[in-house]
């Protein structure tokens, strides 16, 4: 038998995780999670080697759950407040998260830092409350098209990572990172398979820098208008682990094509 060319590569595995944002409703949900499971029974080899995983909102996550338990599925949530249990009107906990099962938790998606003004002193508290109490961190960076168009892009990517290096340093490899750059989320527009190379890269060597250990076993997933059409040719980049998808996790037919991608990917 021969060594696979990219050994780090090959340790890594795959995983897709499929983003809802708030899209849906119980009856959407229900069937979007049945379509998912179809999917699993009719072509179950076809998915063998990727880890999967769903971000549905808040108020389906139970529903995940329960329909998801024993499939290849895990079920995770899109967001997690800076604060363990108590007075903190309308929050979720990680510790409620992880009561219902969740393996992981998006911190940090663009949506939050712009929309909702998410400091990195804030995601820093999240990662660690996260990790304390046994959820997976799905850490999530990337730059605007201004500050790409500004040669800014690692400059942006290395204050995103650096923020967060001294809680990943202690989370013992218990973490993904997502690089999604923000002019291609939601816009059709892709990172390019060698742009996405890049930047994964770069990431990697960043986590390395900041004196996080094992950066070269860390999944980084790529997401940003993630397409069956274009699934492939990222997932077969070097550093590229797997995808962060969310229109087109909609979409089952889509996601599942995306995922056969992730489980046919080449190592190279
Ligand atoms: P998109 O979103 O696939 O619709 O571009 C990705 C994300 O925001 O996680």
């Amino acid at each position: 038998m021969t060594a696979p060319a990219n050994p780090d590569k090959a340790r890594r595995k795959p995983l897709v995780l499929g983003n809802w944002k708030m899209n849906g409703d119980v009856a959407t949900a229900e069937q979007l999670l049945a379509d998912l499971l179809q999917g699993e029974r009719d072509s179950p080899e076809a998915l063998a080697g990727v880890e999967l995983g769903v971000f549905p909102p808040y108020p389906y996550i139970g529903l995940a759950a329960a329909r998801l338990a024993g499939s290849r599925f895990s079920w995770g949530a899109q967001n997690v407040a800076h604060f363990g249990n108590g007075a903190y009107t309308g929050e979720v906990s990680a510790a409620m998260l992880r009561d219902l099962a969740c393996t992981w938790v998006l911190i940090g998606h663009s949506e939050r830092r712009a929309l909702f003004a998410e400091t990195n002193a804030q995601l820093a508290m999240k990662v660690e409350l996260a990790i304390r109490d046994g959820l997976l961190p799905v850490v999530c960076v990337g730059e605007s098209l201004a500050e790409r168009e500004a040669l800014m892009t690692e400059s942006v990517l290395a204050a995103q990572i650096d923020a967060l290096c001294g809680v990943l340093a202690s989370a013992d490899q218990r973490f993904v990172i997502a690089y999604e750059p923000v002019w291609a989320i939601g816009t059709g527009l892709t990172a390019s398979p060698e742009q996405a190379q890049q930047v994964h890269a770069y990431i990697r060597s960043r986590l390395a820098a900041g004196k996080v250990p094992g950066a070269t076993g860390v999944r980084i997933l790529y997401g940003g208008s993630v397409k069956p059409s274009n699934a492939q040719a990222l997932f077969g980049q070097p550093d590229v682990d797997g995808g962060l998808i969310g229109g087109a996790s909609l979409i089952a037919a889509d996601f599942l094509s995306i995922c056969r991608a992730a489980a046919q990917r080449s190592i190279r």
